[in-house]
């Protein structure tokens, strides 16, 4: 299994940055994008830096509606046209009408061998959804945003694949210090990335150095 990050607040060297959140994944024979970063540019240029054919994409999964993770989807509809895009339940006009094929999805769901997504979680006013992939070394949970909390999307995840936690990568939308303490406990690997907030990667980088992986976008996490 792999994971690209395609697009994040920051970037490596020759790839753009923006205020968004975008993951590649290859794993169980799948070709997934979760998530579209805020524009088409900055899913295109970097994909295309980065040798990736979303042209070729199975499905794409939607943690929740808000522009900095949906935008670049319009992109996608260019070039994956009719493809699946498993959504929180909501407006979803907006994709058909990009070339897309939304599906609402209500309850935890597994989508595919080794594949499954939590279901919408409550956040405030929002619905949000995460991804769970199972490796060898355990499940690797992608969040988008996390507005229900990090922690309890990752509990979700190891309720509907009943896998121990290995990885959880993605926006953890600045989490207090218990939050991540519960995370430590539950996971092997922490990678903020996107909304998580300096303040937790100081903490992390402080409390859990042994824990703590630096992604951005450009960055490949490789599993077995
Ligand atoms: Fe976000």
């Amino acid at each position: 299994m792999r994971l690209v990050v395609t697009v994040d607040n920051r970037a490596k060297e020759g790839l753009r940055k923006e205020w968004g959140w975008s993951a590649y994944i290859e794993a169980h024979g799948y070709k997934v994008l979760f998530d579209g970063g805020a524009s088409t540019s900055t899913l295109k240029f970097n994909a295309e830096r980065l040798g990736l054919n979303l042209s070729h994409l199975d499905f794409a999964v939607l943690s929740h509606h808000h522009g900095d993770h949906y935008g670049g989807f319009r992109y996608v509809g260019e070039v994956a046209e009719g493809l699946r895009v498993y959504s929180p339940p909501g407006e979803l006009e907006y994709l058909r009408k990009w070339g897309l094929n939304p599906v609402p999805v209500t309850d935890p769901l597994k989508v595919g061998k080794g594949l499954w997504l939590t279901g919408p979680l409550s956040g405030g006013w929002i619905l949000e959804q995460a991804l769970a992939i199972s490796t060898r070394e355990g499940l690797v949970v992608v969040v988008g945003c996390s507005h229900p909390g990090v922690h309890r999307l990752v509990r979700a995840a190891r309720d509907v694949s009943g896998l121990d936690l290995f990885l959880v990568v993605g926006g953890f939308h600045m989490p207090s210090e218990q939050v991540l303490d519960e995370l430590a406990g539950m996971s092997k690997k922490i990678c903020p990335t996107h909304c998580s907030g300096d303040k937790s990667l100081k903490y992390l980088r402080k409390r859990y150095p042994e824990k703590l992986c630096e992604a951005l976008a450009g960055s490949v996490l490789t599993f077995s």
